[in-house]
């Protein structure tokens, strides 16, 4: 039966020719891309949601960012049929080519990509252009998780028991994994550890169906250097995986694809697309956000009122650019940039901080073609399998301990990407990276698990159109370099196994452009390496940072409340005291849903409730069941 639907074909996002460079393979991916749309979404055709060109001017409940936090709290949040949300995203929606895993790399620096760069840096990114480092942040309805590898990763045990343990109540490990489960969805549940999983949220995680064979000789390798293959969500967390992904058969699942989606038919979830929130408005009497004012998509500029809550969601950039505009910050900053100051929060844009990485290269020789060819695209096409199902080798991670961890801690300190094997462009029946001789390279790419440095952020100007002046502030800290160094190392160890010799492998001794002078492989070159060709993982966060109330480096109290403010929260990467070990996507979407809790616990709840029900025209007593525990009465609605 043939599935008829409104598929909304006139996406503005990039097309896969206009991802690929060079015109040399334009009709290729051209015509894959028409082969692409016409089944217009890879997993669920009917699916996309009819967005609304005109927003009504109250409700509850306002979510700025429908990224991988946004989308979980508006989603969340609508499941109360009585609560009104309006979800306002400065992107459109997803394009189908971004949906394919093997793709995954092309939509960095295209129009849904906000493609910040970092002011120039002290010691780091020393061979970039003026040394600004390239920041990718999604620019489109599920956020960074459109453009991001995928891999499902939470971070280990330690990374949340010691924000529990700097005050934020409510965080431990043992508090925050409920919030894990309640989204997932996993598909290969049997194979992981017991305890750390569940089914039925959601979020699908699976492995991707299509492993190159290097993958698991690159876990092998791990295993002759002491490494166990395991679950790097579960009990423990050292170890190499080929990792779970946020993959639905073969292609992405963007926190939008799994939240929103099956929120659509939803008559109190408005989104709006192209909206950008230009400030949030505060009420200096009361100290309460009321409401939010947008740049919509006709240009001009509306006031929308939030009866209960406003909830930031605009990531590790403009969550804390967006205070600033809205006079939330340090007046120094604020009065440089033309801003009145409506509530003093100096900690506002510090604490921001990424993971930091450097790519080794290394020639391997296989013959396993992993080519983007008709033959590959009819694979996943009609089976959804084969080389387009998945990321290549960058399906593959591990964490490792140097000589500065402490393996009896199960806090390792470097975590280790690996880099090749992508069927993204066509040439001529090849991938990129394969050259004519039948070697081809791949990169291992070791990355500073706990950096010491520490980077911040402050808006520009008083246009909300200006990007803010992020000061990453890479490798400052001597220990980030030491630790980078020793990574390093065992990279090239790890390239030396037996698993590994059986390809050939060989590291890539072209000396690193302005190091040529220092031995190489010495500590030294090294450090002049990464200082040279530092690479940034995509891992921002800590700018609206939690902490206690009172503490002075704090943004945002446990309960996600913008200190000193009343019914405004951040919820994104920017919350997070520290950066989690590991990637940051499904921990983004733990804080959403925690988020959503805190609300429901708020306004439906009564003991829990830190502030009283009520005032501001709010929810009407239809939720105030008489039953007065407030977990009752909210889980009815999750
Ligand atoms: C190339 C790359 C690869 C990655 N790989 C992985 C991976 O494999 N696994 C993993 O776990 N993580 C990965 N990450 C990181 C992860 O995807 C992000 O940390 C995570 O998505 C961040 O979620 P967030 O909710 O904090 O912000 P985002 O998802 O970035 O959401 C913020 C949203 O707010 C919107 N917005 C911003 N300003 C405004 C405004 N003024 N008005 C309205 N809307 C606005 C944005 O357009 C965006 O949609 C990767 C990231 C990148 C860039
Ligand atoms: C601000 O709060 C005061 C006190 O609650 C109230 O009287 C006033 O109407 C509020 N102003 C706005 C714009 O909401
Ligand atoms: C998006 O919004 C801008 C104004 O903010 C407008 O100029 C543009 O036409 C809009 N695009 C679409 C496709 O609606
Ligand atoms: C490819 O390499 C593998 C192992 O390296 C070998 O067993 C196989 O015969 C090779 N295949 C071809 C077609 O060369
Ligand atoms: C995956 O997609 C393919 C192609 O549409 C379909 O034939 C197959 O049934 C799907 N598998 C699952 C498990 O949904
Ligand atoms: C293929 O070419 C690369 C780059 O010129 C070289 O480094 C590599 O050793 C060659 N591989 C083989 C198998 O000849």
């Amino acid at each position: 039966m043939a599935i008829t639907c409104d598929c909304p074909m006139s996406q503005p996002g990039p097309t896969l020719a206009a991802t690929c460079g060079g015109g040399a393979f334009m009709l290729f991916m051209g015509l894959l891309e028409v082969f692409l749309r016409s089944q217009c979404d890879l997993e669920d055709p009917c699916g996309r949601a009819q967005y609304r060109r005109h927003m009504d001017s109250v409700y509850d409940f306002i979510v700025v960012g429908g990224g991988s936090a946004g989308s979980v709290v508006a989603a969340r949040l609508s499941e109360v049929p009585e609560w009104r949300v309006l979800l306002l995203e400065a992107g459109f929606d997803e394009p189908t080519g971004a949906q394919v895993p093997s793709m995954f790399l092309n939509f960095i620096g295209s129009s849904i990509d906000w493609g910040y760069t970092t002011e120039s840096e002290p010691a780091a990114c020393l061979a970039e252009t003026d040394r600004k480092c390239y920041w990718p942040r999604g620019k489109v309805l599920g956020g960074t998780s459109v453009m991001n590898g995928m891999m499902y990763m939470r971070g280990s045990r330690r990374d949340y028991d010691s924000w529990a343990e700097a005050g934020n109540e409510g965080w431990s490990y043992e508090e925050v994994l409920p919030y894990f489960l309640k989204s997932e969805d996993n598909k290969q549940v049997e194979e992981m550890d017991k305890g750390y999983h569940a089914t039925g949220g959601p979020l699908t995680v699976s492995q991707f169906p299509y492993h190159p064979p290097l993958s698991s000789s690159i876990v092998k390798a791990g295993e002759e250097l002491g490494y166990r293959a395991i679950d790097l969500n579960g009990e423990h967390h050292t170890g190499f995986a080929i990792a779970q992904t946020t993959n639905r058969n073969g292609s992405r699942l963007s926190v939008a694809r799994a939240f929103l989606r099956p929120a659509k038919h939803r008559p109190n979830l408005h989104i709006m697309l192209n909206a950008t929130v230009t400030k949030i408005l505060i009420n200096q009497t009361n100290r309460q956000a009321y409401a939010v004012e947008v740049r919509n998509s006709f240009g001009g500029t509306e006031v929308i009122f939030a009866n209960n809550e406003i909830v930031l969601s605009a990531g590790a950039v403009a969550s804390p650019q967006i205070l600033q505009l809205s006079g939330i910050g340090d007046p120094e900053v604020l009065s440089r940039a033309g801003v009145k100051t409506i509530h003093r929060l100096p900690a506002v844009g510090h604490n921001l901080h990424n993971h930091v990485a450097h790519f080794l290269n290394f020639q391997v020789n296989d013959n396993n073609t992993a080519a983007l060819n008709w033959a590959t695209a009819m694979e996943y096409l009609l089976f959804r399998d084969g080389l387009m199902s998945g990321t290549g080798i960058s399906e593959v991670t591990a964490f490792i301990n140097t000589k500065y961890a402490n393996p009896a801690e199960d806090n390792p300190d470097i975590q280790l990407f690996f880099g090749g094997f992508l069927a993204d462009c066509a040439k001529t029946g090849m991938v990129g990276e394969r050259l004519d001789n039948g070697s081809r390279t791949i990169q291992i790419i070791p990355t500073v698990l706990h950096p010491k440095s520490r980077g911040r952020l402050e808006i520009a100007s008083a246009n909300p159109f200006d990007y803010p002046k992020i000061y990453a502030n890479y490798l400052t800290h001597a220990d980030d370099v030491k630790t980078l160094i020793e990574g390093i190392k065992f990279a090239i160890k790890l390239s030396e196994t037996k698993a590994l010799k059986r390809y050939g492998v060989k590291l890539d001794k072209t000396p690193v452009a302005g190091c040529e002078k220092i031995k190489f492989g010495c500590d030294a070159y090294w450090e002049c390496a990464v200082r040279m060709q530092t690479a940034p993982e995509n891992h921002q966060a800590g700018s609206c940072k939690m902490g206690p109330r009172g503490d002075p480096t704090a943004v945002v109290d446990n309960l996600l409340q913008v200190q000193g403010v009343d019914r405004l929260r951040v919820a994104d990467a920017s919350i997070m005291p520290s950066v989690v070990s590991g990637n940051t996507n499904a921990p983004a979407i733990m804080i959403g849903e925690r988020a959503a809790d805190f609300i429901k616990q708020r306004w439906l709840g009564s003991t829990l409730a830190p502030f009283p029900l009520g005032g501001h025209g709010g929810i009407s007593n239809v939720l105030q069941a008489s039953d007065t525990q407030p977990q009752a009465i909210w889980q009815r609605w999750v």
